[in-house]
C-alpha cells in the first residue's frame, strides 16, 4: 500500500463535506474505453463527431449502433475498486457528495447513493417529440427504437457535446461545491468545459484539491495535490488510511 501525503490526511481527518467529481478513467479498470484514450475510436469516428444532435438527426441509425455497442459494454462490465471505494466515502465523511461525467451506471452498481449524472445515463432513452422516458432493460432492439407512445424516435438520454446543462442541477453541484472541504478529482482529463467550471469553482472557494490520475490533465496543475496513478489502486489505499485515522 501507498503510504499517502500527510497533509493530505490531516485534510481527509477533519473533512465534513466531500465532492468528488468523476470521468471516464475510474470505469477504465472495468474496460470501459475513456472517450479521449487510444480506444476512445470507433469505426473511425471520435466521441464528439457521434455524441452530437446534428450527427444524430443526420443518421439516428448510426448513433444507435455506438449506443448499442456501449451499452453491451456497459452491461457486462463489473464495477471496480475505485467504484467501490467511491460508494464507502459516504460512510466516511458525514456528507459525501458524487458529481459523475459517466453515463455507464457502475457507481449506482458500486452502491453509491448521492450521486449526480451530469452527463446522463446510457440505459435511459427518451422520446425526441413527446416526454416518454423508458430504461432500456436489454441490447438487443431494432435501430433506430421507436416511442411506443407517438411512434417518434427515441434518442439515449445523454448530454451530447452543443446542448445545455440542466440549470438546476448545475445550481446544487455549485452549492455543494462552494461548502466542500475536499474535492477529489478522479480521471477525468478535463477537457468538458462545465466539468472543469464544477471543479475550479471548488478550489476558488478554498477546498482542498486533489488529483488522481495517472497522467497529468488540464486540472492536476490547479489542484492541491495531483497523486499520480490508477483510481482502483489508489481510492483503496485512500480508504483503508482514512478508516485507521477516523
Ligand atoms: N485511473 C484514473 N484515471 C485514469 C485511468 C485510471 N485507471 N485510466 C485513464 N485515466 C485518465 C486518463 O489519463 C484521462 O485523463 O482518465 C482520463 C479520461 O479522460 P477522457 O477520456 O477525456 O474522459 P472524461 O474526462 O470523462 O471526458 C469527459 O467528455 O466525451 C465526453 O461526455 C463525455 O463525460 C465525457 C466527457
Ligand atoms: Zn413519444
Amino acid at each position: 500500500m501507498q503510504a499517502l501525503d500527510e497533509i493530505l490526511l490531516e485534510k481527509c481527518k477533519t473533512a465534513k463535506r466531500v465532492v468528488a467529481i468523476t470521468g471516464a478513467g475510474i470505469s477504465a479498470e472495468s474496460g470501459i474505453p475513456t472517450f479521449r484514450g487510444k480506444d476512445g475510436y470507433w469505426k473511425n469516428y471520435r466521441a464528439e463527431d457521434l455524441a452530437n444532435n446534428q450527427a444524430f438527426e443526420n443518421n439516428p441509425k448510426l448513433i444507435w449502433e455506438w449506443y448499442q455497442m456501449r451499452m453491451a459494454i456497459c452491461r457486462k462490465a463489473e464495477p471496480n475498486p475505485g467504484h467501490l471505494a467511491m460508494a464507502e466515502m459516504e460512510s466516511i465523511f458525514p456528507e459525501f457528495h458524487l458529481i459523475t461525467q459517466n453515463v455507464d451506471n457502475l457507481h449506482n452498481r458500486a452502491g453509491s447513493k448521492n450521486i449526480t449524472e451530469l452527463h446522463g445515463n446510457i440505459f435511459t432513452s427518451r422520446c425526441t417529440k413527446c416526454t416518454f422516458k423508458t430504461i432500456q432493460e436489454s441490447d438487443n432492439f431494432t435501430l433506430p427504437p421507436l416511442c411506443p407512445k407517438c411512434n417518434s424516435i427515441l434518442r439515449p438520454h445523454i448530454l451530447w457535446f452543443g446542448e445545455t446543462y440542466d440549470i438546476k442541477v448545475l445550481e446544487k453541484c455549485r452549492e455543494i461545491l462552494n461548502a466542500a472541504d475536499i474535492l477529489l478529482i478522479v480521471g477525468t482529463s478535463g477537457q468538458v468545459t462545465v466539468p472543469v467550471y464544477l471543479a475550479e469553482e471548488a478550489i476558488r472557494a478554498g477546498a482542498y484539491s486533489i488529483d488522481i490520475n495517472p497522467e497529468k490533465s488540464s486540472l492536476s496543475q490547479k489542484v492541491s495535490i495531483h497523486l499520480r496513478g490508477y483510481s482502483a489502486k489508489i481510492l483503496p489505499d485512500l480508504i483503508m488510511q482514512l478508516t485507521e485515522i477516523r
